[in-house]
């Protein structure tokens, strides 16, 4: 049965990569997932049912796994949460429940360290010198980082749902590393010393990388968590990629690589788009919103002007070309489905209408993308920053929809500004600019936003679900 069982396992390393690579474009996104499941199905049920146990020299027993009973029972509660959380999760809340899933996957690559430590020193006539080196380095190696994935995504957790504040102390990086350092001895001597007092190490090592987790992502910035998680993402596939070393398991090593390197180029790839390095979003404390109570007394020349929305809604009905920027606040207020609505009536009416997607728009990658995709608005609108950019000179009208930092131009104008080298949609080359928001606060970043006192500048205040569905209504009243 076992080269049927590797050939499952080649199968389903297959559809992980296919996953990912349709992953990468909202059109395919969905069968990406549904196929990357089927394979890590057939990877579940074949080791269920072919996997065959080894003895300790390594023989094959003949024996499948047993405790069928609690397989399946765990099987089916997973399901069953995973299931009725995905369901329920708001667009905004969906970091939170990607940091919680990564904790429980940091957990489990801990958890198979200490059962398979615990097998490889229960025999009472045990000579600690004979430990297999390569076997115990895997093993503590995948429960540090494991460890450290768990405990540092349930902090991430905390923080999003609002229950963990930012919190650091005095030298905290100095001691950070430090801490890390006896990690690393003890894991060191768990390894290569040989001595009796590697149970007592390990369990050390184990305690201590679960509080360094803490203290990794406690002084982070709560608004970065995250780019934490992407990081923490990618702890966990390595970590689980040490699991597939352990069980010469083909499949939990790919998938574990995987993981590793799709969370370490997401990590990568949004530190870039904000132009920041991943030490300053380790170490700055950036953002978290208590800089974020700008309040409109600036120092900016111009003033706020505001718009009705019956005024806004004329602007919008007889321009040629309208651009609707989205951003956090959109996903805040839900207001996907009226949006959509705006744009098939103004393409009803004759309107050019696009979607400008900046790449950090949001909370999380492809956050814009993937709620838009919600409420069924066609892949081909929703263009990218590089390609739209061009087009806002021609536009007569750009809606920005609860966005705020990628649309400030101190990211191009002011040298100190917090965000300045991020890319940002230069909006303020089209001839109207409506931004709708409910105050004059800041966003992420915390900083004011010179865009709202330009002369081409109008403010449409209000929740964007109700300022959206007053829109609407005024362009249909226009006839
Ligand atoms: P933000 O700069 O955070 O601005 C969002 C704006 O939405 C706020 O100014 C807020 O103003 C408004 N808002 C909130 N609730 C609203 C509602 N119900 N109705 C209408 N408006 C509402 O968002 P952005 O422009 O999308 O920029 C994203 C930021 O997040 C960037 O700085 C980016 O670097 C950061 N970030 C993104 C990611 C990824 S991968 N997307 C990851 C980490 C960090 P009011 O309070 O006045 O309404």
């Amino acid at each position: 049965m076992s080269y049927i069982l590797q050939l499952i396992y080649l199968v389903a390393s297959v559809t992980f990569i296919l996953g990912l690579k349709f992953l990468g474009n909202p059109a395919t996104a969905r069968k990406g997932n549904l196929i990357a499941a089927f394979g890590m199905g057939i990877a579940i049920f074949g080791t269920i049912f072919l996997f065959t146990i080894k003895d300790k020299a390594g023989n094959d027993t003949g024996v499948h796994l047993h405790n069928l009973e609690f397989i399946f029972g765990a099987l089916l509660i997973g399901s069953i949460l995973g299931w009725i959380s995905a369901k329920k999760v708001q667009m905004t809340a969906m970091p939170e429940m990607v940091s919680l899933f990564n904790g429980m996957g940091g957990a489990c690559a801990m958890l198979i360290s200490i059962i398979e430590f615990q097998h490889l020193t229960e025999d009472p006539s045990l000579v600690f010198s004979s430990l297999p080196v390569g076997h115990l380095l895997t093993i503590i190696i995948g429960m540090i980082i494991g460890s450290i994935s768990f405990a540092g995504s349930m902090v991430a957790w905390g923080k999003l749902s609002g229950n963990v504040k930012d919190k650091s102390f005095g030298k905290q990086q100095f001691i950070n590393v430090g801490l890390m350092f006896v990690i690393l001895v003890m894991g060191y001597m768990v390894v290569f010393s040989g001595s009796e007092n590697a149970i007592l190490l390990f369990y050390g090592v184990l305690v201590l990388s679960l509080i360094y987790g803490v203290l990794f992502v406690m002084p982070i910035g709560g608004a970065d968590m995250p780019v934490v998680i992407s990081l923490l993402n990618s702890f966990t596939g390595v970590a689980a990629a040490c699991g597939g070393f352990l069980y010469d398991n083909k499949v939990m090593l790919v998938g574990g690589i995987l993981v590793g390197s799709a969370g370490t180029l997401l990590t990568i790839v949004m530190c870039k788009a904000m132009n920041r390095s991943l030490l300053n979003v380790l170490i700055g404390n950036f953002g978290g919103g208590a800089k974020g109570e700008a309040t409109g007394s600036s120092t900016f020349e111009g003033s706020i002007k505001e718009v009705s929305a019956s005024d806004a809604a004329i602007l919008m009905r007889y321009a040629k070309k309208v651009i609707i920027v989205p951003g956090y606040g959109l996903a805040v207020a839900q207001a996907q489905h009226v949006v959509h609505d705006l744009e098939l009536l103004l393409e009803s009416e004759g309107v050019e209408v696009k979607y400008a997607i900046h790449p950090v728009a949001g909370r999380m990658p492809g956050h814009m993308n993937v709620l838009l995709a919600e409420s069924n608005v066609s892949y081909d609108k929703l263009v990218e920053m590089e390609e739209i950019n061009p087009e806002f000179n021609t536009t007569d009208v750009v809606l920005v929809v609860g966005a705020n930092d990628v649309v400030n131009p101190a990211a191009k104008t002011d040298p100190n500004s917090p965000i300045f080298g991020m890319p940002i949609l230069d909006v303020e080359n089209a001839a109207n600019v409506i931004v709708n928001k409910r105050s004059m606060k800041a966003g992420y970043a915390g900083i004011e936003n010179e865009l709202f006192y330009k002369p081409k500048t109008s403010m449409l205040f209000g929740d964007a679900k109700k300022a959206l569905t007053e829109l609407v209504s005024e362009i249909k009243a226009l006839g």
